[in-house]
Order: C-alpha cells, then structure tokens, then sequence
C-alpha cells in the first residue's frame, strides 16, 4: 500500500484521438498481451486503493466507456491537450480532497511499485508536483525535463517545442504526475496553448508550479515502466516487454516453458505449478491452467479451464467456454468449442467438438465431429461416461449418446443412443468374392486387345 498520508484520486487520460496508431478503434483500446492498454493502467491503479479513479474519455467513445466500467468517465470534449483532459476531469472530483495522480491509458506497463515511488516522493517532500520521469539514449518525443544548476526541476520541454540543445537532454518526461489538489486546478487553468501544436500542455504546470514558488519535484523511474505507446511499433514493443514479464514471473512460480521465447501470453493467464508449456503455444485472455497439465507446441488456447494433468496437443486449438477435466487427453488438430471433456477423457485425433459435453473416461475416435449448426441455430451434442466414439463419426446435434454406449466407425448419429447401446449408422458391407481378381484380368484382356 502507497504510504500518503493523503487521500488519492487518479485520473486517467484517454481521450486522445491516438492518430498515430492510424486506427479505428481508440488507441487506449489497443490490446497488450491479449488486454486493452487502459485496462493494464486502471488494475494497476487500483492496487493504490485510491478514493476514485476517473477516466477521461473524448465524444463517441462508447467502447471506451464499456471497456473501463466500473470506473466513471468524463468527457472532453474537444482534445485541446492533456492539461485539458486532466480539467475535464474537475467535475467529477469536485468533492475531493486529497493528492490527484495523473496517467496515460496509453503507458500500459506501469507497475504498482513505480506508482508507490511515486506516492513516497510525495510524503517525504512534500512538493506540489512529483513527476516521473525517466532517462533513455532515444529519448525520441518524449517531453525534456529541464534541471536548473542545482538539479532542480525547472520546466518539462515537450519535444516540439525543444531546441537543438534540449532535445540532447535524455531526461524525459514519463507521463504520471502526482499533484497536490489544493494547487492543481488554479494552474490547470493558468496553461495556455501557446505552442506549435496549439494544444493546452500538462507538462506547463511544472514552470507554472515553480513561478508561483511551489516545490516541484520528480522521481526516475525505469523506462519500461513508462513507456508510452503511439504507434503499432510501439504498441508491438510494449507487448514484448510484457511478454518478457510474464514468462519471468511463471517460470519463478514453477512453470516451465521450453524455448520461452515463443510462448505468447495474456496479462489475464493464470498457469499452476508444474505445468509445461512447449514451443509455439499462444495463450489468449482468459486462460486458467491447473498443476500438471502439459500443453505441447502449436496449441491455440482462449478463455478455457484446462484442469489438473491433462494433456493438450501438439496442434490442439481449444476455443471459448470449454473445459477440459482432470487427466483428459486432447490431441493433435483438434479443435474444441464450448465444451466439457470430463475426467480422464480421450479426444486423440483429428476431430471437432463444439457445444458438446463429454463424459470422464470417454474414448472419441479420430475424426468424431459434432455437427452442431443447422444454418441458423446451434445444437447441443451430450455424450454420457466412458462412450466409445468409432472414428469418423458424425454426432447431428441435438443428439445424446448415453453412458457405456458404443458408435461404430464411419457412423452418422441422428438418434439420441440409449446407456450400453452399439449405434451404427451406415451401410453394410458387401464382399463380392473373386471380384477384383476377375477385374484385374479383364483390364489385362482388354490391353492386350486394343
Ligand atoms: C505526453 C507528454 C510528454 C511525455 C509523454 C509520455 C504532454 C503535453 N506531453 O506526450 O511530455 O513525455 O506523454 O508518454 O503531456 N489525451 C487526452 N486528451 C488530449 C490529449 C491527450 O486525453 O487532448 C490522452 C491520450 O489519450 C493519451 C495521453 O493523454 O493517453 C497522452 O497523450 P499523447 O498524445 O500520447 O501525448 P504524447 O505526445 O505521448
Ligand atoms: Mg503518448
């Protein structure tokens, strides 16, 4: 926990058009590791326990709106600029009193301990703006924090308005600030947007801070931390950088991850002990994976259970709302989609189950599919306790095979199949005797005479 002795409120800026990224979804909205980037920045704040978290959001952004709830929102209108975002938000703090810490939706890596730095250097110096800052060799567009001869903040440069000589500085401006509520609003509304871009400049408040003899301060933070992502290059590094976190953190807590590299997570996974992920695997959001299971390479995993010691794959694609039971088997290019294999279950080989449920010890046979769309409806396929699925199935949903049934190979099952039945639905054979001999000597007849 942050040890202010002040109440917090952050607000959180999203409203920006993100142009850069040249989208049509809002770049805040832009997921890292399967998650949007405001996402990461609001569960980050919300480990500060602050008294609110607003988020300020631009006109027509409903999908930003639905992607922070809980957290209210406030409109800016027009985007003026991040000191104009931060006063859109006044309205809905009008009540508080306390510190008010500002983020950007688009620094997704934040972590809660950069944000308790932040918080401390508040408590022990008491100023009235604490800024994050970082130092970098690229320090690109970043806004320059000027230093007086004493070391003292001066006044944040933002890169467009640097000169030659500023834009050597690599000390840059992070994005978080901390500031003081009782001071915050009076010089929000002192900013001007006299700059080339004609925008309204958060970053002014600091030079506004020292001219009125207020204490400004600024904390260095790592760069990582504060990464602020504009563009898909960007929006591509961040995600490796969280990729990199999280194979570090599972790998701590007893995961093993064979050639790590190319394993692909989500903010949101959670891996048990001993689990072993192979090459190649892409883990989407929502993914729980208990102690012992083995996901070997080229598996596709989202929003799914996978429980205790069960196997999956190689090329195993498991789609939302499945769950795949204790000890179960799924094997290779299957795929499985709203569905529950139970206990020690067997889906091998090549096969397709969606809106099904499986029965524990089932055994479904290489190229089971469940035929679960008519066109305009989608169908349940239930499959009792240790079913024997003869390969090359096809289950026409609604169809229910009871417990210890049995379908023959190459069977299509129209008919729900009572408990201990042997379904087959196909044609009988036909043995024709001596016929391919007498084929063969016929072809040979009808060479010689041509
Ligand atoms: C900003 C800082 C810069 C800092 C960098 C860190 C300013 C003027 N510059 O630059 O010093 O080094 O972040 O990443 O603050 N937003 C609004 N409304 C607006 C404009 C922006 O809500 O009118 C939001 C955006 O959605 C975004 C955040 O504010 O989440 C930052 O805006 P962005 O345009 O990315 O600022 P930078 O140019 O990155
Ligand atoms: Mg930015």
């Amino acid at each position: 926990m942050a040890s202010s002795s002040l109440p917090l409120a952050c607000v959180v800026l999203a409203a920006g058009k993100g142009t850069r990224m040249k989208s049509a979804t809002p770049k805040i909205l832009h997921a890292v590791g399967g998650v949007p980037m405001i996402r990461h920045v609001l569960s980050v704040c919300s480990e500060l326990a602050p008294s609110k978290i607003v988020v300020v959001v631009g006109p027509d952004m409903k999908t930003v709106e639905d992607a922070v709830v809980p957290h209210p929102t406030a409109l800016q209108r027009e985007q003026k600029g991040t000191a104009d975002a931060v006063k859109a938000a006044h309205a809905k703090l009008k009540d508080f009193i306390g510190d008010i810490l500002v983020l950007f939706g688009d620094t997704p890596l934040i972590t809660t301990e950069t944000l308790e730095k932040i918080v401390a250097e508040r408590a022990a110096t008491k100023a009235a703006v604490i800024v994050a800052a970082f130092r970098t060799i690229e320090p690109g567009s970043y806004g320059r924090l000027d230093l007086d001869l004493h070391g003292n903040l001066d006044a944040i440069v933002e890169a467009s308005e640097a000169t030659p000589d500023q834009l050597q500085n690599t000390l840059c401006n992070g994005g978080i600030m901390l500031l003081a509520g009782e001071h915050v609003w009076p010089l929000l509304d002192k900013i001007e947007a006299k700059n080339s871009k004609k925008e309204f400049y958060l970053t002014d408040i600091v030079g506004l801070a020292r001219q009125a003899k207020l204490s400004v301060s600024y904390v260095e933070v790592p760069h990582e931390d504060v990464l602020g992502v504009n563009t898909r290059a960007e929006l591509a590094g961040a995600d490796a950088i969280l990729q990199n976190r999280l194979r570090e953190r599972f790998m701590q807590e007893g995961v093993t991850l064979i050639a790590p590299e190319t394993v692909y997570l989500s903010a949101d996974t959670i891996l048990g002990q001993d689990v072993t992920i192979g090459p190649h695997v892409v883990i989407g959001p929502g993914v729980i994976i208990a102690d012992h299971v083995t996901i070997k390479p080229y598996c596709h995993l989202e929003q799914v259970t996978i429980e205790q010691a069960a196997q999956i794959g190689p090329f195993a694609r498991i789609r939302p709302g499945s769950q795949i039971g204790m000890g179960a088997h799924i094997g290779n290019f299957v795929e499985i989609k709203n569905t529950e294999i139970g206990q020690g279950a067997k889906v091998n080989h090549l096969t397709y189950l969606g809106d099904a449920i499986v029965g524990a010890k089932a055994n479904i046979g290489a190229g089971t599919i469940t035929c679960n769309y008519d066109g305009f409806k989608k169908h349940r396929t239930e499959i009792g306790n240790a079913v024997f699925i003869g390969s090359n199935t096809a289950l026409v949903a609604p169809v229910k095979i009871g417990d210890g049934a049995f379908v023959g190979a190459g069977s299509v099952i129209t008919m729900d199949v009572p408990n201990d039945t042997l379904a087959i639905a196909r044609n009988r054979q036909t043995n024709m005797e001596d016929w391919a001999r007498r084929y063969r000597e016929k072809q040979k007849y009808d060479e010689k005479n041509k």
